[in-house]
């Protein structure tokens, strides 16, 4: 059973959440109302909630059967806004290898049960990373990444999913080979491109038109994947290059085709979580501008490290540069003169519950992927007793918390609610008695996909941070809304669009030395609004694909203004911005945006 407040799944038999302690509340399977663990009847319908229905079979032809509501409701709240609309997306196709064979041997209910099983995994995890499955083919799956919900980075997505995918079908094949013999690979084939959204019915089904060969591609991908992998076309492997590993199987020959295409197959996903991550890997532009804005964070450290702790909101829109401000302030800080902490809320994980606490412990405890239980727990030990014996109460909660097995047979006992307000005071302990030791920066990443008990924490470690050694430092986009503005000790440090000087800086740093003709200049400057990313991107992207060239020690445009395009990363966080906007002023924004006229 689902908690409706942090969505962590828990046994059909509890009355409490065992993650956040609320209430379990469940639906009537007659009419959907609220009823409680303990009724006997509904009390709206009359419905016997004793023998809980069956659930129907799913109909893998009815989306509203296999959508799950999540997902259906957010469909359906934003579809107005998108119907019509040209959208950047991910195809995700996957089909079973040597299917037919399969089928020759074996009698078909044993082929049901199979598929049943398979379909199962695939739906699981599409609708994890928020992908919509748009057709069930009998041995297979189509489904989108990026509509009818706009995700910025639906390639990654994709990738992850498949990734998912491969290892659960792996897990899967492997127990049917050991029952009955059976072989049971998959093929995945990915590709991104545009596609026009037509009308999305009641029932959730979508209709959509191909641009070009965005759904061809990613058909040819998956017949041409071996059993197991993924392959992936060219345009994918641009957008997800920084977050996964893959290997270049050079120009292959494409049915339909005229020109062999570049494929890569999806090896892993690499260490490189975020955006700033790969920046760094890349190696960072020059940084310019945010002086304001860095005496601000500078300041709000100062009063910390005095004793009057802070919270410091960096608020901005995507890629303006919020993680590299707090990146340039932790190269200016000394690093002798504080500990540093950060916790990251990631963009599919706000139904993961206590998702950024997780990252601020583990790496607290220098915990790695992979270390044994026990010696999580030795670790455990050794760093809290160090830093106080008296935190010795706070272990069984950070075991409960890590997944570890607790032995403590007193926290046992407690009834969730009690096991939550235990956690909560032992995380604020920890991090309170850390900072009488050095001034402690606590930085929480990406606050607008946090998980709600995360959220509740948050307000609590607010709540008393007054009197520490505390600088909290919150990063979020403009679209998140908190109630922490009233405290006298939260302040915040908005991070606007950068100067056309400054972007120059940043382009010439993208494009290294020589001179840029004014004409490149002017062009960079009115398509990327004064966002440090997009004139990131969007040089590259036209380095990358022969718009500018270098003579004679200048970069110069080898094209007609007019026939460049925005690049697709850009264009992918402009849509998912645009999608959460009113109608209205989206429609205004369309119209007026330099950015947004090309899509
Ligand atoms: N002041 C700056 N000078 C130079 N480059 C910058 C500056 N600010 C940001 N950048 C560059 O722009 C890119 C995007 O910045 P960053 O990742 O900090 O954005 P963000 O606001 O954190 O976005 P998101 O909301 O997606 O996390 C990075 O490559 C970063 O190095
Ligand atoms: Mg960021």
């Amino acid at each position: 059973m689902q908690c409706s407040k942090c969505q962590t799944e828990n046994p059909e038999n509890k009355k409490f959440c065992r993650k956040c302690g609320s209430e379990l509340s469940l639906t009537c399977p007659q009419c959907g109302s609220e009823v409680l663990s303990d009724d006997l009847f509904c009390g709206d319908c009359g419905q016997s909630l004793k023998e809980p229905k069956e659930a129907s079979p799913i109909d893998y032809s009815e989306p509203q059967s296999y959508t799950p509501k999540f997902l259906a409701d957010k469909i359906l709240t934003t579809r107005s806004s998108i119907e019509g609309e040209r959208k950047l997306v991910t195809v995700f196709f996957a089909d079973v290898a040597s299917y037919t064979s399969m089928a020759e041997k074996l009698d078909p209910e044993e082929i049901h049960q199979i598929m049943d099983g398979c379909f199962k995994i695939l739906m699981d995890e599409i609708h994890r990373y928020e992908g919509t499955i748009n057709q069930f083919t009998g041995d297979g799956v189509m489904a989108l990444f990026g509509a009818p919900v706009a995700h910025e980075d639906h390639a990654q997505r994709a990738c992850y999913t498949a990734l998912s995918i491969q290892k659960s079908i792996g897990e899967y094949g492997r127990q049917l080979k050991r029952d009955s013999g059976t072989e049971f690979k998959m093929r995945i084939g990915l590709n991104s491109g545009p596609v026009i959204v037509g009308a999305i019915g009641d029932d959730l089904r979508m209709d959509y038109t191909a641009v070009g060969d965005t759904t061809n591609l990613a058909s040819r991908m998956e017949s041409m994947a071996r059993p197991a992998t993924i392959l992936v076309s060219d345009h994918t492997h641009k957008m997800a290059r920084d977050f996964f590993e893959f290997e270049s199987l050079g120009k292959l020959e494409v049915k339909g085709k005229k020109e062999p295409v570049e494929a890569y197959e999806l090896v892993k996903a690499s260490e490189i979580e975020t955006r700033i991550e790969a920046a760094q890997a890349k190696g960072l532009t020059e940084f310019v501008g945010r002086q304001g804005e860095m005496e601000a964070l500078k300041e709000a450290f100062d009063k910390a490290k005095a004793g009057s702790g802070q919270v410091v909101g960096i608020v901005g829109e995507a890629g303006v540069g919020k993680s590299r401000l707090m990146l340039e302030l932790r190269r200016i800080l000394s690093k002798e003169a504080y500990t540093y902490i950060e916790g990251r809320c990631l963009h599919y994980g706000s139904s993961m519950a206590y998702l950024p606490v997780l990252d601020i412990l583990r790496s607290y405890l220098e915990v790695k992927e992979g270390d044994r239980e026990s010696l999580i727990k030795k670790k455990m030990v050794e760093k809290v007793m160090q830093l106080d014996e008296e935190l010795r109460g706070a272990l069984p909660p950070f075991h409960d918390l890590l997944s570890l097995k607790v032995e403590d047979e007193e926290y046992l006992r407690l009834e969730p609610i009690q096991k939550k307000e235990k956690t909560f005071e032992a995380i604020r302990d920890l991090l309170v008695r850390e900072s009488q030791v050095k001034p402690l920066v606590l930085a929480i990443e990406d606050v607008h996909w946090i998980d709600s008990i995360s959220e509740e924490l948050l307000t609590y470690l607010i709540k008393g941070l007054a009197n520490t050694n505390i600088l909290l430092i919150l990063l979020y986009r403009p679209e998140y809304v908190h109630t922490w503005g009233s405290k006298s000790y939260y302040n915040q440090v908005g991070v606007d669009q950068l100067s056309n000087d400054a972007i120059s800086a940043i382009v010439q740093s993208v494009l290294g030395g020589g001179e840029i003709v004014p004409e490149l200049r002017e062009l960079i400057l009115s398509r990327t609004g004064g966002n440090p990313l997009f004139v990131e991107e969007f040089t590259q992207g036209l380095l990358e694909n022969g718009s500018i060239k270098k003579r004679d020690d200048r970069y110069v445009l080898s094209k007609e203004i007019s026939d460049i395009q925005v690049p697709d990363t850009v264009q992918g966080i402009i849509a998912a911005r645009l999608d959460r906007l009113e109608d209205n002023l989206k429609h205004t924004l369309q119209v007026a945006s330099v950015i947004g006229r090309d899509f």
